[in-house]
């Protein structure tokens, strides 16, 4: 018996160090982050016939707008977490990296340990879906202000906001008449989605409104906890209830399409509360299709009825599996061709969507991948996570601050630029508005000249930087602009051709 005890204790300690190793050296990145999420959620493969943009005059906005602020923000930032996602565990055995033997799982499984031994124990994310809930009852923003938001995104140069009105894990920023989980019943009714698009019409932003097609709480007597992806990889996989218990589920057919249909009138009716009680929304931005089944989809709301509702609303792709734009996510999957359709890229300036104490992102590698995004014509949508009162951090003050002084100067070579028409092409990054062909030099770019090949005449060259003419030589193919700059600096440079 001893001996059996010892040979338990050896064996976990065993995996306990190789998870460590795998987790050090052998992390999933954010692309294989995202396809995990993603499959969860229910979005599908991007198929290229699924894009096609409406033609009606009051989105064209979309086209080149550029840069915008995402927001998530929640009942998991009363607990500093990311959110919805660290309530299903079994993420971190399914995102590779972390390739775990069948006989650790089993192990794992025995332990009642879902999370494999993943760090999250020590940094506080491990928690049960009735935990996270739980936090609705704390959740009451001192501060929630966000005048302030849109006032720091306005003077960023950022062209619309999105906020999360309602993330995967069910509740609602506004008194929903719909469910039972929003600020009806919590907060007395206060509506927040109210004061954001009130806030974003102040300072002239396009208004934006996330809504999650799964909802985690509404679903959570019908769904498993226990990531479902990992099902295809292990055997002996628990379905997992909101308390991470094992759980059978016994509803029959005909309760499990009571529940799909039901779900569908809240998920129609939610929806439309959203596109009806705050006047015009510009965009509504579906993350994820609804967990209800092919039957319910004529209760669900529609494309139509949201055109109807909304005529120039702009729809992200995610909840019909097809929509006005393409959507890219993370930093890694940012797009490196011009993309021919309305597109978008979202990610991050924390790692990871809620508030977090954890060091933001570089600001000059976020300003970069701004560059990036507009050089392909791709808008970039950029996550803040306010903490549980509603406020950023001082270090995402910082960036934005950094960001508005940036802008002030280069906002012009981003605000309603395209990529480069197809008959002209450059070394470098580059963005083009009318005669004027905008090229970007980043901290890293070692040469002295850029090659801009066209068969255009160019008139005049600055480096807005300095705001001093640059030398150019016409060549067979075009121009070498020179570039040797007298002034370094780790932000992007921008130089301003002017055509005739
Ligand atoms: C993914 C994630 C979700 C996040 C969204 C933002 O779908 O599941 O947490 O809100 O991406 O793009």
């Amino acid at each position: 018996m001893k001996s059996k005890k010892v040979i338990v204790f050896l064996e976990i300690w065993f995996i306990a160090q190789a998870t460590y190793f795998v987790t050090a050296q052998n992390q999933p990145n954010d692309a294989e982050i995202a396809k995990k999420q993603h499959e969860a959620i229910g979005i599908t493969e991007d198929t290229k016939s699924t894009y096609k943009a409406t033609t009606h005059e009051d989105a064209k906005w979309f086209e080149t707008v550029g840069f915008g602020m995402f927001i998530h923000w929640g009942i998991c930032s009363v607990r500093t977490i990311d959110s919805s996602w660290p309530m299903m565990p079994g993420t971190q055995i399914a995102w590779n990296g972390y390739k775990y033997s069948q006989d650790s799982i089993d192990m794992y499984l025995k332990k009642g340990d879902y999370f494999a031994g993943h760090p999250c124990k020590k940094n506080n994310s491990c928690i049960t879906p009735n935990e996270y809930w739980s936090l609705a009852q704390q959740f009451a923003p001192k501060h929630y202000n966000p005048d302030t938001w849109a006032k720091l995104a306005k003077a960023a140069g950022m062209k619309y906001m999105v906020l999360t009105t309602r993330h995967h894990d069910g509740f609602a920023l506004w008194p929903s008449k719909f469910g039972n989980f929003s600020t009806l019943n919590y907060l007395n009714g206060t509506d927040y989605v109210a004061s954001f698009v009130k806030a974003c019409r102040k300072y002239g932003l396009k208004v934006g409104l996330y809504y999650s097609g799964p909802d985690w709480y509404v679903n959570r007597h019908f769904m498993t906890f226990l990531y479902p992806g990992i099902e295809k990889k292990y055997k002996n996989v628990p379905v997992l209830d909101a308390n991470l218990q094992p759980v059978q589920r016994p509803w029959t057919e005909q309760q499990k399409q009571d529940h799909s249909d039901s779900m569908a009138v809240y998920i129609r009716g939610q929806v439309k509360e959203l596109l009806t009680n705050y006047g015009k929304i510009d965009m509504i931005w579906f993350d994820g299709s609804p967990s209800i089944s092919k039957s319910s989809w004529s209760k669900c709301i529609s494309m139509k009825e949201i055109r109807e509702l909304q005529p120039g609303i702009v729809v992200s792709p995610r909840f019909f599996g097809y929509g006005d734009f393409k959507t890219y996510e993370g930093d890694i999957n940012l797009p490196t061709n011009k993309q021919s359709e309305w597109a978008e890229l979202c990610s991050t300036v924390e790692n990871g969507w809620g508030y977090t104490q954890a060091p933001l992102k570089p600001i000059d590698q976020l300003i970069e991948m701004l560059v990036l995004c507009r050089s392909v014509n791709t808008n970039f949508l950029l996550n803040f996570g306010p903490d549980k009162d509603g406020r950023f951090s001082t270090e995402m003050r910082s960036h934005l601050a950094i960001l508005s002084v940036w802008i002030k100067k280069y906002g012009k070579a981003i605000d309603n630029c395209i990529a480069l028409p197809d008959t002209e092409t450059a070394s470098v990054p580059a963005t083009a508005k009318g005669n004027h062909r905008y090229l970007f030099v980043f901290k890293n770019y070692s040469k002295e000249v850029i090659n801009y090949r066209s068969s255009l005449t160019i008139r005049k060259v600055v480096n807005l930087t300095t705001g001093n003419p640059l030398k150019f030589i016409k060549n067979k193919n075009g121009y070498d602009i020179n570039v040797v700059f007298t002034k370094q600096t780790k932000f992007p440079q921008v130089i301003d051709v002017e055509l005739s």
